[in-house]
């Protein structure tokens, strides 16, 4: 947390990718990785939800674990899945059985509305990660994944948000799908990094789910993502030709 810190006041910039599973965290950890994220995207790219308000915390848990096998270096930060932080209280429960599950952080989507969930949850010695701007686990109310930050007053409010963040003892913060210049400006504001994901070059770090940038859910790529490698090919690739080999036989 402390050297995130100390990379914002460098202007290093930070970078985060997700894992749910012990390969590609020890893989991500290998790379040099600063942050590794069991995010709740899991349920999209893994388990074949269409959102994440599917997920429940058995599941996160089951993929924290997993990961943390993998993880000797990075900074591993766990998701709070919907519907298990609407208190403080159960925010601490949560926060507490992924920490058991070997998560060093955990991240839950919310600003000025859930400065209460991060205080209870900080206060227990649990460091917090924030994430505001589009809040998937809100998707099916918003009518989609919009970009934040387009009017005034929605810029203002997104800074609001960073500022309560903050000041509620978070250690980060992601911003998802903020206008680039919106972004820009709580960036400014703030003294703990943020995390940029589709919200332009002028956040502290990036964070991306693993599987758009290595092209391993060939369904749906966000727009804002150029994916670094075609593994789902790759993989068609291999299975053909086993079929074919076995096949010939
Ligand atoms: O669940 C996730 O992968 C995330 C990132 C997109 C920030 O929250």
């Amino acid at each position: 947390m402390q050297s995130l810190l100390e990379k914002k006041a460098r202007r290093e910039r930070i970078t985060a990718l997700t894992a749910y599973d012990y390969p590609t965290a020890r893989l991500l950890d290998e790379s040099g990785i600063d942050v590794i994220l069991v995010g709740d995207s899991l349920g999209m790219v893994v388990l074949g939800y269409e959102d994440t308000t599917e997920v429940t915390l058995d599941e996160i848990l089951h993929h924290t674990r997993a990961a943390a096998r993998g993880v000797k270096r990075a900074l591993l930060v766990a998701d709070l899945p919907i519907h298990t932080y609407d208190t403080p209280e159960q925010a601490v429960e949560t926060s507490r059985a992924l920490v058991e599950a070997g998560a060093q952080a955990v991240k839950l989507e919310g600003g000025v509305s859930h400065v209460s969930q991060i205080k209870a949850v900080v206060a227990a010695g649990i460091p917090l990660m924030a994430h505001i701007g589009m809040l998937p686990q809100s998707v099916r109310e918003e009518g989609g994944y919009k970009i934040k930050g387009r009017t005034p007053s929605e810029a203002e409010a997104l800074v609001r948000d960073g500022k309560a963040v903050e000041a509620a003892g978070a250690f980060s913060v992601v911003l998802e799908i903020v206008k680039a210049d919106v972004a820009r400006q709580i960036t400014d504001a703030l003294t703990i990094p943020t995390i940029g994901i589709g919200s332009g070059q002028h956040c502290d770090g990036q964070i991306l789910v693993t599987h758009d940038l290595i092209g391993f859910f060939p369904w749906f790529t966000p727009k804002f993502v150029s994916p670094q490698a075609q593994v789902a090919e790759e993989i068609r690739k291999a299975a053909a030709s086993f079929i074919r080999q076995t096949r010939s036989v």
